[in-house]
């Protein structure tokens, strides 16, 4: 089985739901000392670790941290869960066509930030979310699911994040086992 290292940077319950499928979670960075998940990893024994970009003078000399960390657990697949930041090369170089990501939305619909409210500004019936391999632009790689979730009436950016939630910890661990076991590739060239 491929060793994971999950990148967050706040609550972390798609951490959680991915450690709670079994799968192998080698590690855990924050780039945000103050991430809740963090706590979520040291309760089952994973090593936590904080690399905050604040500390580093570029994105190139904070991922090279990132990917020191990532090689030391050995580490062949990173899942990004609720982390903030966009992947810069030095990530992407160091782990081509292995990161993946988990967004609050059907993409390409409503990529980057707050895809709820943006979905409710919309008016769109319905959203979801996707899993998907991580490239160069935000939001933009490689699809592999998607879950389908209802807009309701009344619904409030919370209320519509929370039932997203609930999809996203079914699909996260469904999507990573695939592509741990081999049976979701992405070819696409680097
Ligand atoms: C999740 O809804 C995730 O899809 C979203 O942040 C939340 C993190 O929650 N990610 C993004 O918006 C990435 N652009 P969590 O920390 O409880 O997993």
């Amino acid at each position: 089985m491929k060793q994971i290292g999950v990148l967050i940077s706040g609550r972390g319950s798609n951490l959680q739901a991915i450690i709670d499928a079994g799968l192998p979670v080698a590690v855990v960075i924050s780039n945000d000392p103050s991430a809740f998940g963090l706590e979520r990893a040291k309760k089952h024994n994973i090593p936590a670790v904080i690399i905050n970009h604040k500390d580093y003078k570029d994105k190139n000399t904070y991922e090279l941290e990132i990917v020191k960390v990532l090689q030391k657990h050995k580490v062949d697949l990173v899942c990004l869960a609720g982390y903030m930041r966009i992947v810069g090369e030095v990530l992407l170089q160091n782990y081509p066509n292995k990161i993946l990501n988990i967004h609050p939305a059907l993409l390409p619909s409503f990529p980057g930030l707050h895809s709820q409210k943006q979905a409710l500004a919309h008016g769109v019936k319905i959203s979801g979310c996707t899993v998907h391999f991580v490239d160069e632009g935000c939001d933009t790689g490689p699809i592999i699911m998607q879950a389908a979730v209802p807009v309701v009436e009344n619904d409030t950016e919370e209320t519509l994040s929370a039932r997203i939630l609930e999809q996203e910890h079914i699909i996260y661990p469904q999507a990573i086992k695939l592509v741990c076991e081999g049976r979701i590739k992405n070819e696409k060239k680097v």
